[in-house]
């Protein structure tokens, strides 16, 4: 059956690869974007190429009335989703606590955390409740593995885990899946740095057991498969995707 899934922050990264590899299982892929059109349409384009059908829509996943707008549109033209992934994301500011700005705190959790509040919320609300859903939001390791420097990515990635064990158990019944992933280090615009300088992601990718960052597509592999009717028994799971990085806790102990 053909469903019609919502990916937010498909036009780069990890939400694009997502969109992509739903347009591989011939699904209707709404790819919400935050401001570039340009990556949104190239996004399109990659979901037609694989076989699916594509809806570019705009939406600030921490603005409740954008995230009312773009779903309002979706349903339009689609009827109500049966997935949604929640990808859009900003990294963490690199300030310690001490020299945070409040408006550096709330612009990181609003995107992070309430955008996956705001986002899960109406696609609970407007979701056909004979049909089997699925929500993954993309979290990462450091919603518990801490670093100085990002207590604003990982106060908003730890909540979103809470967050999606509660609605875990208040969906269940409702048919409602509700699952994270954590990705590691994962090539991508928010690591720019690492893309395009390989001594700098040597020192990174050093510190991972199986010697390398991730691709984005095997991060979209794995979220693909969790809202598949294969993983039908999963729900509150949060499934790291990290070569392994996450078990290096104990290095230097
Ligand atoms: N790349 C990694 O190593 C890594 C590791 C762990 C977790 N993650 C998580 O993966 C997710 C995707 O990140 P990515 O690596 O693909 O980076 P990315 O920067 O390519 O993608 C993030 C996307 O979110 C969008 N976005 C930002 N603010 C938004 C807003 N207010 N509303 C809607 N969209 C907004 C951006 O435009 C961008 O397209 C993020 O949640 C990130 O925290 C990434």
């Amino acid at each position: 059956m053909t469903r019609c899934v919502i990916v937010t922050g498909a036009e780069s990264g990890i939400g694009a690869a997502c969109a992509e590899a739903f347009g591989r299982c011939g699904d209707k892929v709404a790819v919400c974007y935050f401001d570039n059109t340009t990556e949104a349409a190239t996004t399109v384009t990659a979901v037609e190429k694989a076989g699916g059908t594509a809806l570019a829509v705009q939406c600030d996943v921490g603005d409740e009335t954008s995230v009312a707008r773009a779903f309002d549109t979706i349903e339009k033209a689609w009827g109500a989703a049966s997935v949604l992934v929640n990808s859009a994301g900003l990294n963490m500011s690199g300030v310690t606590v001490r020299d945070m700005t409040l408006q550096q705190w709330r612009r990181l959790l609003d995107t992070d955390l309430t955008g996956a509040f705001l986002t899960s919320r109406r696609f609970l609300t407007a979701r056909d409740a004979t049909v089997p859903a699925s929500i993954v939001h993309i979290s990462s390791i450091h919603a518990y593995a801490v670093r100085a420097g990002g207590a604003d990515y990982c106060a908003a990635k730890g909540g979103l885990s809470n967050l999606v064990e509660t609605m875990a158990i208040e969906e269940a019944a409702h048919g409602v899946r509700v699952n994270a992933v954590e990705p590691g280090m994962i090539l991508t615009p928010m690591n720019a740095r690492a893309e395009t300088d390989t001594a700098y992601r040597k020192t990174l990718t050093d510190n991972i057991p199986m010697g390398r960052a991730g691709q984005p597509e095997e991060v979209a592999t794995l979220v693909r498969w969790l809202s598949s009717e294969e993983a039908s028994y999963i729900t509150g799971a949060r499934i790291a995707i990290d070569g392994g990085l996450s078990l290096m806790q104990a290095l230097g102990a």
